[in-house]
């Protein structure tokens, strides 16, 4: 770990990226304790024997469709394949059914992961030094990372008072008067991560048309879209666009398992009206994809497109009882947050309509050092937000994941870290004396 860690310092120089090797590396270090930090699904929900048990289902669909045997769509199945991938009418159709996404085939690039689709989308529409991305500051470290890694900057978007849609303005006059082209915004319009929350359909309607006037393309990540807790939340950014402004990125690590490594993006079908520039972009994406890594594992695909030939391209029925277990861990949470802490503490929390991420404020700054003390003495790990602030800030903010753990743990650990922050108000408060 330590030599990762060397490396990655080396290679980027992020503190960004260090924050994932500290988290990890506190986790190691006190396995005992109850950890908020890492956003991972819950495994409860693994299901390796059934989705396995779907490969020749897939397998007898693409004999089928190739018109060969299946002995054959074995064999092809082992082989290297499409960089485009070989689920890409299926992925298209599920979208539709499941997150009102409107996907053709010829539009879907299947991808190892959101992650992959995420980079590769950023690579091709920031390919000059002057093109930017722009992100809501904090943000998903992924997004930052896979920047760092092509050399892209970001520029962050604070939201603090303003809509998103005037900051996103002023922000784009901001960067074209310093000579920078914003080319991208990377956005979770669902209950993202790392703050949990959920933008309104004003918010939605707002970029859309500030992005189709700045021309700035929207990445659109929809990794917890499937997580809703709320059976009436917005629709997509993708569903509302009308000006072919928004790529939609899809992943499979929630809803089926992350070592599934198969997500997607969803070109649209003109980038702002040019049919063109649309094709173009997939084909740029399709060529770094292919020299990145030739294509998604086609084992991986068969997986992913025989659950989805036997849930008959919904995956709601499956997810169902995942999304319960969040929603009552969100419950749980909020619950034990709410008996530890009373009104006049300083503390205060947002309340998820979804997803994996709630978002607290402390009355002090809390970091990599108050990390750590926090899991030495209280036995509980929770993620300071300043790991996802593009810019230092967030430093009073944490971020506690309640995917993975039981409602039990929950109660616990928030019993312990409400000790913890007890003893650091009264601290500050002696100190201050
Ligand atoms: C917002 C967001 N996007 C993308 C990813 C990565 O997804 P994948 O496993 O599909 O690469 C994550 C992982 O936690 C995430 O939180």
């Amino acid at each position: 770990l330590a030599e990762v860690w060397a490396l990655t310092k080396g290679l980027l120089g992020a503190s960004r990226i260090a924050g994932l090797n500290i988290l990890a590396e506190v986790g190691f270090s006190y396995p005992k304790a109850i950890s908020f930090a890492g956003g991972q699904p819950s495994e409860t929900f693994f299901d390796l024997e059934y989705w396995l048990s779907t490969i020749p289902v897939f397998q007898r669909e693409l004999a089928k469709v190739r018109g060969s045997d299946e002995a054959t769509a074995a064999q092809q199945l082992a082989q290297y394949g499409y960089v485009k991938g070989i689920i890409n009418s299926l992925v298209a159709e599920q979208l539709g059914i499941d997150l009102g996404v409107t996907a053709t085939p010829d539009r879907v690039v299947i991808t190892s992961g959101c992650q992959e689709a995420m980079a590769l989308c950023l690579q091709a529409l920031c390919p000059d030094p002057r093109d930017v991305v722009i992100a809501r500051n904090p943000t998903y470290v992924g997004l930052t990372g896979a920047a760092d890694c092509a050399g892209i900057a970001v520029a962050p978007l604070d939201l603090e008072g303003l809509t998103f849609a005037t900051a996103l303005r002023a922000k784009a006059a901001e960067l074209a008067a310093q000579g920078k082209r914003p080319r991208a915004l990377y956005v979770i319009a669902d209950f993202d991560n790392p703050l949990g929350g959920v933008l309104t359909l004003e918010d939605r309607a707002a970029i859309l048309e500030v992005c189709a006037q700045f021309k700035i393309a929207v990445v659109e990540d929809g990794t917890y879209r499937m997580f809703s807790f709320d059976e009436n939340a917005p629709p997509a950014l993708a569903t509302l666009d009308k000006e072919g402004s928004v790529i939609f990125l899809s992943t499979y690590s929630k809803t089926l398992c992350p070592s599934i490594r198969v997500g997607c993006a969803v070109i649209p079908v003109s980038l702002f009206g040019d049919v063109a520039a649309s094709r173009a972009l997939t084909v740029d994406i399709c060529m770094r994809k292919g020299f990145g890594t030739l294509n998604t594992s086609q084992l991986n695909q068969a997986v992913v497109g025989g659950v989805l030939l036997t849930e008959r391209m919904s995956l709601k029925m499956l997810v169902q009882p995942a999304r319960e277990h969040y929603r009552r861990n969100r419950d749980a949470l909020v619950k034990a947050l709410s008996s530890a802490f009373t009104s006049d503490e300083g503390v205060s929390w947002n309340y998820p309509q979804g997803g994996f991420f709630l978002a607290l404020d402390l009355p002090f700054a809390f970091g990599e050092a108050q990390m750590r003390r926090c899991a030495a003495d209280y036995n509980v790990i929770v993620m300071p937000m300043t790991f996802f602030s593009l810019d230092g800030s967030q430093s009073t903010r944490v971020r506690l994941a309640f995917s993975n753990l039981t409602t039990e743990e929950i109660a616990e650990g928030i019993k312990r870290f409400s000790a913890y922050v007890r003893k650091c108000v009264q601290q500050n408060a002696t100190d201050a004396v």
